[in-house]
């Protein structure tokens, strides 16, 4: 028997999984590591955070499982996107990553724009300059830390770092690699023009590929660190939703999922590279040889959900039998649709997918004396939701129509969230019976590298398979619908004093 591993380095935390080559489960090992945030709107991690999860998370499934690290035949790498890792000459990291939801770059995002131009920019790279992408954050080092970037051999991406500490090679893939705002999208290939406009060194970054094709072998110090055989290759791999898309098997024209992760994510599949001209949703490369996926994005998902248990539920962690995440479906679920007319804002890091802007910040609006704490993580469980119903709005807009949502991430494991979902978008919701999303994709990835699986759509449809149908309630949909309406005139009501209280110097 054969082994492949898929490794998913998420925002909040690093999962190992270990499959055979039938893809069954053999062992899963995950570990968590902070953000930091010096600025209000900043948010960095620390790569050597990342390498210390991916070794210890490798390690810990070949010894779970008993399995050779010999047998283990090839890794797939799937992580956060956008992130800025900086190498310098001797390959140390120069300073901490700059990571996706981190929102100090709108001066950048203006001069990207002035030096390209706004039309040839979404042309290009099928996106306007956003302060998420990786190309405003390079500039930010550029322009502030002049000392740092001057040191600077090598950019790479939070999986690709990873990559580089496993085989030693500096490379990316095609899926990922979009999100850094230097690709040529339709052309799959790296901008000359993009990168000359900006005076960004094509060099400094690593060589694409697709994410089935193999870009290295584990180096004799990373085969001894985790365990792995010298002979394990490492494939491409994909940015986290272009992974999680494989590992639910939305690799064809109409098929669609929403992940609710740290972001939220609304993606489509399609065979070719349609563009949203407003720039209010990503085309990218997806982890399918020649084709390409939309997507929109909410900033913070379960971040905000994450953020409102940590600062206000403490005491609901007491229960030590029961895990803080059934109380909360519980309290939301009693709560009732509307949270009893509370409404909120998911914005906590600014908001992407529908309104691109880095100022404005998370609102309840309507509390009452009355509110209760269930009420306002209802609130939560039905902002995120309604924020996600902006990106699907979008996408059926842009004619990319799906009839099925499949839901995955944290947030798509509990009944009342997924329920929302269906009752807020009109249509049916479903989930798949591994709920791996991303690290199961990778492990697909690798699998079709090395030869086990003939190519990522056949080993989708041998193995991916449908758990649970959730159906909308078309009563709830009515309600939602007016409560919808309300959540997008406030952005529109306030967006001039998120601007201002951004500005305010106190
Ligand atoms: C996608 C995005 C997030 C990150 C974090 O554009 O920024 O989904 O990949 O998971």
């Amino acid at each position: 028997m054969k082994y492949l591993i898929g490794i998913d380095i998420g925002t909040s935390s690093t999962k190992t999984v270990l499959f055979d080559q039938n893809l069954n489960i053999k062992a899963s090992s995950s570990m968590d590591y902070p953000i930091y945030q010096p600025n209000n709107g900043w948010a960095e991690q620390k790569p050597e955070d990342w390498k210390n999860a991916v070794l210890k998370t490798i390690r810990a499934v070949i010894d779970k499982s008993g399995v050779s690290g010999e047998d283990v035949i090839s890794v797939g790498l799937s992580g956060q996107m956008h992130g800025l890792v900086m190498l310098d000459e001797n390959n140390k990291v120069i300073r901490d990553a700059i990571i996706w939801c981190d929102q100090r770059t709108s001066e950048q995002c203006d001069e990207i724009t002035e030096k390209i131009g706004a039309e040839r920019l979404v042309e290009i790279t099928a996106n306007p300059a956003l302060t998420g992408f990786t190309a405003s954050k390079i500039l930010w080092v550029k322009n502030n830390e002049e000392h740092n970037y001057k040191k600077c051999r090598h950019i790479l991406l939070p999986k690709d770092y990873i990559r580089f500490i496993l085989t030693g090679e500096y490379a990316t893939d095609v899926s990922d690699a979009s999100g850094m705002q230097l690709m040529d999208i339709k052309n799959r290939c790296w901008s000359d023009e993009v990168l000359l406009k900006l005076g960004i060194d094509k060099d400094m970054l690593g060589r694409l590929y697709e994410s089935s094709e193999i870009t290295g072998k584990i180096t004799p110090e990373a085969a001894r660190l985790t365990g792995l055989g010298e002979n394990t290759v490492v494939v491409g791999g994909a940015g986290d939703n272009a992974a999680a898309a494989v590992g639910t098997g939305i690799v064809k024209d109409g098929r669609a999922f929403v992940t609710i992760g740290t972001s939220g994510v609304v993606y489509a599949h399609t065979s070719k590279p349609v563009i949203d001209k407003k720039g209010r949703v990503h085309t990218f490369c997806c982890a399918v040889k020649g084709c390409w996926h939309i997507m929109g994005v909410t900033q913070a998902a379960g971040l905000s959900l994450k953020w409102f248990k940590d600062n206000f539920c403490a005491d609901l962690d007491l229960n030590k039998d029961k895990d803080i995440y059934d109380t909360i479906n519980i309290l939301a679920e009693k709560s009732g649709i509307g949270a009893n007319k509370l409404i909120y804002l998911p914005y906590l890091m600014g908001e992407r997918t529908p309104h691109l802007d880095a100022d404005c910040r998370g609102t309840f609006f309507g509390l009452s004396a009355m509110h209760k704490r269930a009420d306002l993580l209802r609130a939560i469980f039905e902002g995120v939701a309604f924020s996600l119903k902006d990106c699907k709005d979008i996408l059926d807009e842009m004619n990319i129509l799906s009839r099925t949502f499949t839901v995955c991430g944290g947030g798509g494991k509990s009944p009342v969230w997924r329920q929302i979902l269906s009752d807020a978008f009109n249509t049916e919701v479903k989930t798949i019976s591994t709920d791996e999303g991303p690290a199961l994709g990778a492990a697909i990835l690798a699998g079709v590298g090395a030869g086990v699986f003939e190519s990522v759509e056949q080993a989708c449809e041998n193995y991916i398979k449908t758990d649970i149908i959730i159906k909308p309630n078309k009563i709830n949909y009515e309600k939602y619908l007016k409560l919808h309406k309300i959540y997008k005139n406030l952005y529109n009501s306030l967006k001039d004093d998120y601007k201002a209280l951004a500005q305010l110097e106190i």
